[in-house]
């Protein structure tokens, strides 16, 4: 269930230039928060008029009741954000309706997808791709992951514009997943874009997609996702207002599997949506 409350902040850094990263203690929204939701934050002092911004949940520690923003400045609110390094946080959350982790069943209690598919099938892998900042909800998402079944067949692909820009590839090493990187000028990994390295994992069989980026980047996934004939999620950004399904500033179209298109609200409806819905 989502909250307003005052959070404190316990930590501030910058693992890139123009990025930041703030811990804040909660443990409500540690406690009740899936990967793909986000926090809807007030980043003005009071009395300066903005409105809040969404940010995704970049990583959660629920035992310390602590929970992880990461953002890149892309204007006023966000260069607020970026200043505070201390007090209190104002936020709402979690918001949103995050990723399904259907794929990827919980090491203690679920069968895996070999066994409930009567062993019939091997699995094939769980692509986690993120592009730029997109990385950021992605990192929570591969948090839940490495405590699934599905671990060992999860690869995950991170792109940025160059290097210096690639964000927690040494985090997801670190919780023991074989990462690839793409950097548009070349100056790590492949010499290209993100979606390339998709293109040529889903010549293998890949069970299920899960990204986020750049519009565009998502757009190429969802594509490319319809071509393979495979299910994925991907995580769209639309400006916000109320962040709770009030006043349908956040609207992006999906076309539901046999239906005729339809309005849906980011906020509440999204952030994640089927990538085979999305209608670009
Ligand atoms: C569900 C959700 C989760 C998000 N998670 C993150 C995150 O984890 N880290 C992060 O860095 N950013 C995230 N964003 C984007 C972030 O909300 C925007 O960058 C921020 O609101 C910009 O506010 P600003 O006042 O700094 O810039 P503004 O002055 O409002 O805008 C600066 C520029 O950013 C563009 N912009 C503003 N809002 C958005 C938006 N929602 N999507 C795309 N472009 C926008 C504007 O068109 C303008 O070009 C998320 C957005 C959504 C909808
Ligand atoms: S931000 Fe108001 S309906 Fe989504």
């Amino acid at each position: 269930m989502s909250q307003l409350m005052q959070a404190e902040i316990t930590g501030h850094s910058s693992p890139a230039s123009g990025v930041y990263m703030i811990e804040l203690f909660s443990p409500e929204v540690a406690a009740g928060a899936r990967p793909g939701q986000f926090l809807h934050i007030r980043c003005g002092e009071p009395g300066v008029h903005l409105l809040r911004r969404p940010i995704s949940i970049h990583a959660v520690n629920r035992n310390a009741g602590l929970v992880r923003i990461m953002f890149q400045v892309a204007g006023r609110g966000t260069a607020l954000l970026a200043q505070k390094q201390d007090g209190l946080l104002d936020i709402m959350g979690p918001l949103g309706h995050g990723f399904t982790l259907n794929q990827a069943r919980h090491k203690d209690k679920n069968p895996t997808l070999a066994e409930s598919s009567g062993g019939r099938d091997q699995p094939g892998s769980i692509i986690v791709a993120g592009g730029g900042i997109g990385a950021a909800p992605l990192f929570f998402l591969l948090q839940e992951l490495a405590a699934t079944e599905a671990a060992p067949r999860v690869k995950v692909l991170l792109g940025a514009a160059r290097a210096a820009l690639l964000l927690t590839v040494e985090q997801a090493v670190a919780l023991g997943f074989g990462v690839q990187i793409a950097t548009d000028d070349g100056s790590a990994g492949f010499p290209g874009l993100v979606t390339y390295l998709l293109a040529e994992e889903l010549r293998h069989k890949t069970d299920f997609v899960y990204a986020c980026g750049p519009a565009p980047m998502l757009r190429t996934v969802c594509t490319l996702l319809e071509r393979a004939g495979t299910p994925g999620e991907v995580s769209l950004e639309e400006r916000m207002a109320c962040g709770v399904g009030a006043c349908l500033s956040c609207v992006c179209r999906v076309r539901p599997a046999g239906g005729s298109e339809l309005h849906q609200r980011v906020c509440v409806d999204g952030p994640v949506f089927s990538a085979a819905e999305v209608a670009w």
